[in-house]
């Protein structure tokens, strides 16, 4: 009898300091340390969070991330917002903000078609572009030499067909602008990590469009380090298999592969809409904003299955890939509340709008 109670109670002992550890790994755990080993885990910072203006934010940041991208402030239309003047206050504080936490600083983007400045926008010959070019990315890529670890610095350069899209850039000077952007880069600062970064570019004719892309860069004399997947993506598609050819592709350029800008939206789209074109916006009704008051259980499973799978393959993949990065914090953020539809409630990310871990968020730590 004394024995079955010294077995009773030895057995209640270990359930309990079992389930006190238990909850203190579900306590501590975050993305970071979870994937430390594999890659950096990042997150897209607003202007109001690089300024530290919500101290609940703020921490969630720190505890869960290692990398960090500008949603908007080191854009050309902000960071140089007139052909003799830079404005860097903002950037300073982003990439301060980095070194302080001790986080990798991604920076985006040095060329894109969007968010320029309006005074870019009227460059009208190669003479005036090149001259742009240089002043623009020497400039700011000097600045951060060393504190800023890899840049975009050609953004959404392809149509969707994979031929070249018809930007100011391409316009003067024809498909020589992408070679000399990241030569004028890795002059700027020789040991930042230069990256090719759009959407759509897992799927298979766009992504032969990437890849020539690639291959004319080196081609030139370009350094290019690696490419970025931008990562705006549906609870059903890409497939993948497609997502899984694209890593060994591109990684077979000798090329890292980053996935730099992840969401997943819950909500139809307007026709068979893909990607993260912001000049598409389109009317909204009910039908298509189905979840103002919150997430059903059946969909809230069905984004973490989802995020589980992607993250299955990123971990299968851990050697070919450098980073992944989240478009945003959490959901109450995300550019998707507002596109391609304005004023809706999105669920695309691993916290909710009141900063709480969502079940994806358990679905990739579980991993
Ligand atoms: O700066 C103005 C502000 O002065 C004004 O009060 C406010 C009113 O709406 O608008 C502000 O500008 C907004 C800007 O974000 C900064 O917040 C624009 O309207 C808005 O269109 C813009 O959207 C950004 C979008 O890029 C613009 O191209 C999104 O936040 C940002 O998430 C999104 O990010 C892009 C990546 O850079 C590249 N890949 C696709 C991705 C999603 O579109």
């Amino acid at each position: 009898m004394k024995l079955r109670n010294q077995c009773l109670v030895f057995v209640c002992l270990f359930m309990l300091s079992s389930y006190s550890l238990k909850k203190e790994k579900s306590y501590t755990v975050s993305l970071k340390d979870v994937f430390k080993d594999e890659f950096y885990i990042g997150t897209a910072l607003s202007a109001d969070q690089i300024e530290e203006k919500a101290p609940k934010e703020d921490s969630l940041i720190r505890k869960e991330f290692n990398a960090i991208t500008a949603e908007n402030i080191m854009k050309s239309m902000f960071v140089h917002p007139q052909k003799d003047k830079y404005d860097f206050s903002l950037a300073d504080k982003f990439v301060a903000y980095g070194k302080k936490n001790k986080m990798f600083v991604h920076g985006h983007t040095l060329i894109w078609h969007s968010q320029l400045a309006p005074w870019m926008r009227k460059i009208k010959d190669s003479v005036e572009m090149k001259a742009f070019m240089k002043d623009h990315i020497n400039t700011i890529v000097s600045r951060y030499k060393g504190r800023i670890g890899s840049w975009d610095v050609v953004n959404e350069a392809l149509n969707e067909d994979g031929t070249l899209r018809k930007s100011v850039f391409f316009n003067t000077m024809g498909d020589k602008y992408l070679v000399d952007a990241f030569k004028l880069a890795a002059k700027a600062d020789p040991k930042a990590e230069l990256y090719y970064n759009d959407y759509n570019i897992e799927e298979p004719v766009k992504r032969a469009g990437a890849i020539n892309l690639i291959k004319k860069i080196k081609a030139g004399g370009g350094k290019i380090d690696g490419v970025g997947i931008q990562g705006h993506w549906r609870l059903n598609s890409p497939s993948l298999n497609e997502i899984e050819q694209s890593i060994l592709d591109y990684s077979a350029l000798g090329l890292k592969v980053a996935f730099t800008e992840l969401d997943i939206t819950v909500l139809p789209n307007p026709g068979d809409l893909r990607g993260a074109d912001v000049n598409q916006n389109f009317q909204g009704n009910k039908k298509m904003n189905p979840y103002p008051n919150g997430l059903p259980d059946s969909i809230q499973n069905k984004l973490a299955n989802r995020y589980e799978s992607l993250f299955r393959l990123f971990l299968k993949h851990k050697d070919k890939i450098s980073r992944v990065t989240f478009w945003g914090v959490h959901d109450g953020q995300s550019w998707l509340n507002d596109w391609p539809i304005k004023g809706r409630t999105n669920y695309p990310l691993l916290f909710d709008a009141n900063l709480k871990q969502k079940k994806a968020y358990q679905s990739i730590t579980n991993l």
